[in-house]
């Protein structure tokens, strides 16, 4: 298939090894989440086909990369979810997994697991119907339905689920012992997820409003923890915190202003129509395969340059 390509490791020229790949799959959700980010890219309703998708991830793979993680939109909305899945499994040994709003477990989750998904972020950004509607902004309230797709994800062995949690300031920022007791409760680790930006909205008025940094949040957490892990993969702390509902490990994500938090971005992304994009925060950052998608040599070409063009956002 790639005979004429080495298989190699690429590093950026700040020494950073590339062997993970996001790859986002569509850009619609039933959701309209006040904050979201939409993956740093532009709406666009052409996506790659599951064919097209393995290419690359065979591509990614020739190179190191060990581990996928499919985003949105809301992915699990495309119907061939399954076959994406079971192709990119044909590729990758390391991790699979997939950040969703939850809806569409129920229906989908042992399936999933099947085609050869490891796991699931599910976002929950609220633990109150007033709050998680207010945030998630659609007609009806979907809560109940993201805490049976939490259930049926459970069932089908896609754990550890991972809870994603946007901290939002007086929103949902009183919310983090009831979100601790919830993934106790469901067997899930909690992932408290700083609000962010990029430097040129990092100032508007919207951003301000309901950033909070999550320093204090994290340094009470640390003095409850049980037990303090490192975590290589993205380097940070893991924290084991002992509550009445059981044992919770917790994380925390903080890239606003963090050099630190760049120096260890080991990440690749590509957009649901075929671009690849070095950063989610950086604009204008697109390597187009669009016109290329089945030619493996010709994407290899453009899946160096993106690599060779990576540069850490906050440093
Ligand atoms: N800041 C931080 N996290 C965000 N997400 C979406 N937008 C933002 C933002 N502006 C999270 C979602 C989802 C994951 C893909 O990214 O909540 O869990």
């Amino acid at each position: 298939m790639l005979n004429t390509v080495d298989s190699e490791m690429l590093y950026d020229k700040f020494g950073r090894p590339v062997n993970s790949l996001r790859i986002q799959l569509n850009a619609i959700c039933n959701f309209n989440c006040i904050f979201c980010h939409m993956e740093g890219t532009e709406r666009s309703m052409q996506y790659m086909t599951p064919e097209q998708i393995e290419k690359v991830v065979a591509v990614a793979a020739s190179h190191g990369v060990n581990k996928i993680k499919f985003t949105g939109g809301e992915p699990l909305l495309r119907e061939d979810i399954l076959d994406i899945v079971r192709r990119t499994r044909k590729h990758i040994t390391g991790n699979i997994s997939l950040t969703t709003n939850g809806v569409e477990l129920p229906k989908l989750a042992s399936g999933l697991k099947k085609a050869g998904l490891d796991r699931v972020n599910i976002s929950m950004h609220a633990i109150d119907e007033y709050n998680f509607h207010f945030i998630t902004d659609t007609k009806k309230n979907f809560l109940p339905m993201v805490k049976q797709g939490i259930e049926a994800a459970k069932n089908a062995g896609l754990g550890p689920i991972k809870i994603n949690f946007v901290l939002m300031k007086n929103i949902n920022e009183n919310q983090v012992d009831g979100m601790i007791k919830f993934c106790a409760e469901n067997d899930c680790t909690l992932q408290l997820i700083e609000f962010e930006a990029n430097r040129e909205k990092e100032h508007s008025e919207e951003y301000i409003k309901y950033h909070v940094p999550l320093d204090a949040i994290e340094n009470k957490i640390r003095k409850q923890a049980e037990g303090i892990e490192y975590n290589p993969l993205h380097n940070r702390e893991r924290y084991t915190v002992n509550t009445d509902s059981g044992v919770v490990k917790i994380e925390f994500v903080k890239p606003m202003r963090n050099t630190d938090f760049c120096k260890h971005c080991t990440r690749l992304r590509i957009t649901a129509d075929g671009q690849f994009k070095t950063c989610l925060l950086r604009e204008n950052d697109y390597f187009n395969i669009k016109d290329v998608l089945e030619n493996s040599e010709e994407i290899d070409k453009v899946y160096r340059k993106a690599v060779a063009a990576r540069v850490p956002y906050w440093r």
